[in-house]
């Protein structure tokens, strides 16, 4: 079997066919997709036959899967490693709460999954069950956003790095939080730009989440952080992906931001799962991850108990 590549950027995305990835894998074939994974950020696959056993299967050729946070409500599947990106209940009913349409809010700006915590996310398999009138998935691409940056700003933030909160994000996208609340919740620090060590090159790595940069006047590193987040959003660094049934996207949050598209979820079932796969040099320390960070922020806010968002 030989696999098909075919760029959708000249740096950046591709779709990939001319393999059943529905089974075992050669160790060759494993090799030649985590390459490819490696050198094009997000990778397309149509039409994969993949259901939930073989999509967790799969993710795992890619490292250590991370297990889903528990969400409101009855779970919809029974593998731990999925998380539910749809807008379904159990029931398979359209949920529409005044929650989910501040978080879908929240997901609409650029970001990298898990960036507010220690332990984040590497590759996110999102895998297409039902799929909605439009609603494509945008991604950018911050290697190449990194690259085209002029000298003097590459000067400027070597070194520096940024707090990351999830509830900056939600915040901004409606949250009833004040500057002072989000203060007392979790933040995690990362490098602003890191060295992806997939294709070792380096990448921006802001996006909604972030908040301050670390030894900076709140002011002055909100207006970089706003400035470098509209940057990667530039039409050269940026393609939307469009859904089908069975279709699925690999991204890959350490090279990678993403935001969800519009369409109104309120009117058309969407069936979306998600896998993802920790960052290989996240601290292992047990608690760094999502999970705990909700346990943490539920001790400062009791409303936080059930507000999980497995799509951040
Ligand atoms: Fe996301």
């Amino acid at each position: 079997m030989s696999i098909t590549v075919t760029p959708i950027l000249p740096r950046f995305g591709a779709e990939v066919s001319g393999i059943d990835i529905t089974g075992p894998l050669s160790e060759e074939n494993k090799r030649e997709i985590i390459d490819i994974q490696n050198r094009w950020g997000v990778t397309v696959w149509r039409d994969t036959g993949l259901d939930d056993d073989s999509h967790v299967a799969f993710t795992r050729i890619f490292g250590d899967v991370i297990l889903a946070p528990k969400t409101r409500g009855r779970p919809r599947f029974a593998h731990p490693e999925l998380f539910d990106a749809s807008n379904l209940d159990a029931d398979g009913n359209i949920v529409d709460d005044e929650h989910r349409r501040l978080t879908n809010r929240g997901n609409r700006l650029w970001h990298s999954d898990s960036s507010f915590v220690q332990e984040r996310a590497a590759q996110s398999l999102l895998l297409c069950h039902e799929a909605p009138n439009g609603g494509p998935t945008w991604f950018a691409d911050t290697r190449s956003a990194y690259d085209d940056l002029p000298q003097a700003m590459k000067d400027r933030l070597a070194g520096l790095e940024a707090r990351h909160c999830y509830f900056w994000s939600r915040r901004r996208a409606g949250y009833p939080y004040t500057e002072e609340e989000v203060d007392r919740f979790p933040h995690s620090v990362h490098p602003v730009v890191h060295v992806h060590a997939g294709s070792g090159r380096k990448a921006l790595y802001l996006g909604a989440h972030a908040r301050d940069i670390v030894g900076m006047e709140r002011e002055e590193g909100r207006a970089l952080i706003e400035e470098l987040n509209d940057w990667v959003g530039r039409p050269e660094y940026i393609f939307p992906v469009e859904y089908r049934p069975g279709d699925m996207v690999i991204w890959d949050n350490l090279c990678t931001y993403h935001r969800a598209g519009d369409f109104d979820e309120s009117l058309h079932r969407r069936d979306m799962r998600r896998t993802t796969i920790r960052d290989p040099q996240a601290p292992d320390s047990g608690d760094g991850s999502v999970q705990a960070m909700f346990r943490q922020a539920s001790q400062t806010d009791g409303r936080i108990a059930g507000l999980q968002d497995p799509k951040s």
